[in-house]
């Protein structure tokens, strides 16, 4: 049976449908609302907004779980490649051999960038952020691609995506070359896309480089787990900036735009940096102590999501890669018994366990990423790397969906009313 749901507003009442997905909470369609009573509906942070249909990314946030085509985040990261999750996304099922093979070819085929996009970065400053770079150049690419720009032809989309998959890491990795001084390194094709990217990072032409596969590998998982995230601030953003059929590598830097920010993407480095502050044990109910305070704006970072109330399920997967990878490159770092030991007290803590506060993928992400030798700068560009396959697989659904329109918000004005003007002598 259709479920309605009835809602009288100063008249009489009147049916809304209400829309079943496949799994997750019902919708109610509030679409002719404004024609049928002249209200809007006010949701400023969209927390319980549905902005569109799809069926790429699933979150429960309660039982902690994350599906990605209906695969849950811990099988992937523990049995799949960031390539076959980015096959899955921008594709929709899981690849063949065969189709794995193709894909991977694909990707290989456009991982350069042309010579000129390397002039932009000589235009930037020594010390500028990798988000800045990676912000302006993926919008300049914009202006290298007139062949894949008509937005309505499937095909041409699908070029884009695969561009933007490819050159990201290229783009990432000449961001960090040029912020250290480095001689550009290019990219490597009989390499796998995370070995390339981590030659092209940690590579000098004056030596061979060869890649380590445990890096390569947790580095790997570190993509899987950052691909998606169903309308997370970001993809909202890539959403909202195509749906008017802006150039798809324009959309993608607003994504990248987006991402920067310490509430999304860039609390990892924020995360790591609080880690490293606190130091030592000790500290630790101080800085608790700071981040239950009211009057004080610090915040326990790589703590807390939107969505999640319960335990991050790619915050669990990260902490074991922080513990197989530290076993296996034989290394140790005094911040992750700080980490371990702050995620229980807060766990502990009737303040967080009151707020349902847990690790978000953030807490644990920055001292892997840190052992493997990525300066703090550059975790929110391998974010944005790993990120921008669900933005194109996310931006592809929207294209393509015949229901889809510009996005065009409404507001509850609270201005001033409509006024006579004053001439400026009179003021
Ligand atoms: N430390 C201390 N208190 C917190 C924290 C935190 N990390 N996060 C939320 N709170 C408190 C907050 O003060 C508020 O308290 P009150 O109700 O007394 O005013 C309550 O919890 C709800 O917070 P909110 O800001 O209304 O919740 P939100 O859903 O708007 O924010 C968040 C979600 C992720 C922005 C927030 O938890 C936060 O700022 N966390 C730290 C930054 C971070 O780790 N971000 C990464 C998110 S995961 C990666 C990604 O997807 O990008």
């Amino acid at each position: 049976m259709t479920k309605t749901a009835t809602l009288a507003l100063g008249g009489p009442a009147q049916d809304y449908a209400v829309l079943e997905g496949s799994i997750g909470p019902d919708v109610l369609d509030i679409r002719k609302l404004y024609a049928r009573t002249g209200a809007f509906t006010f949701d400023p942070g969209f927390t319980s907004t549905a902005a569109c249909e799809s069926g790429i990314t699933y979150i429960d946030g309660d039982q902690g779980v994350l599906l990605h085509r209906g695969y849950s985040i811990e099988d992937l990261a523990r049995d799949s490649s960031f390539m076959e999750v980015a096959y899955l996304l921008t594709e929709g099922e899981l690849p063949t051999h065969e189709e794995l093979a193709t894909f991977k070819y694909t990707i290989s085929r456009h991982t350069m960038v042309h010579e000129q996009l390397m002039q932009f970065f000589r235009g930037f400053r020594r010390d500028a952020h990798p988000m800045a770079i990676m912000c302006g150049v993926v919008g300049a690419l914009s202006a290298f691609y007139h062949d894949s720009t008509d937005i309505d032809d499937p095909k041409q989309r699908m070029i884009a995506s695969h561009r933007l998959i490819a050159k990201m890491p290229t783009i990432a990795a000449l961001a960090y070359k040029y912020s250290i001084g480095q001689p550009f390194i290019y990219p490597d094709n009989s390499l796998s896309y995370t070995g390339n990217f981590l030659r092209m990072t940690f590579a000098v032409p004056a030596e061979p480089y060869v890649v380590n596969p445990v890096v390569e590998r947790a580095l790997d998982r570190i993509f899987i787990l950052h691909a998606d995230h169903e309308q997370n601030a970001s993809t909202s953003t890539v959403r909202l900036a195509g749906s008017s059929g802006a150039n798809p590598f324009a959309c993608i830097a607003a994504g990248i735009a987006c991402l920067w920010g310490p509430a999304h993407g860039g609390a990892n480095e924020a995360a790591l940096n609080m880690l490293r502050e606190i130091g030592t044990p000790d500290k630790i109910p101080h800085y608790i102590a700071r981040a239950k305070d009211k009057d004080d704006s610090f915040r326990l970072m790589g703590f807390g999501h939107r969505v999640y109330k319960n335990y991050d399920p790619r915050a669990t997967v990260m902490q074991q890669t922080v513990r197989e990878v530290f076993k296996e490159m034989n290394v140790t770092d005094p911040i992750f018994d700080v980490a371990l030991q702050l995620e229980e007290m807060a766990l502990n803590d009737p303040y967080f366990i009151e707020k349902k506060l847990f690790p978000n993928v953030d807490f644990y992400s920055g001292i892997i990423l840190s052992a493997i030798g990525f300066p703090t700068s550059m975790f929110t560009a391998l974010f944005a790397l790993a990120r921008t396959v669900g933005w194109v697989a996310q931006w592809n659904e929207m294209i393509g969906d015949p229901e889809q329109k510009i996005g065009r918000p409404r507001q509850l004005y609270t201005g001033a009313p409509q006024r006579p003007f004053v001439p400026l002598d009179k003021r």
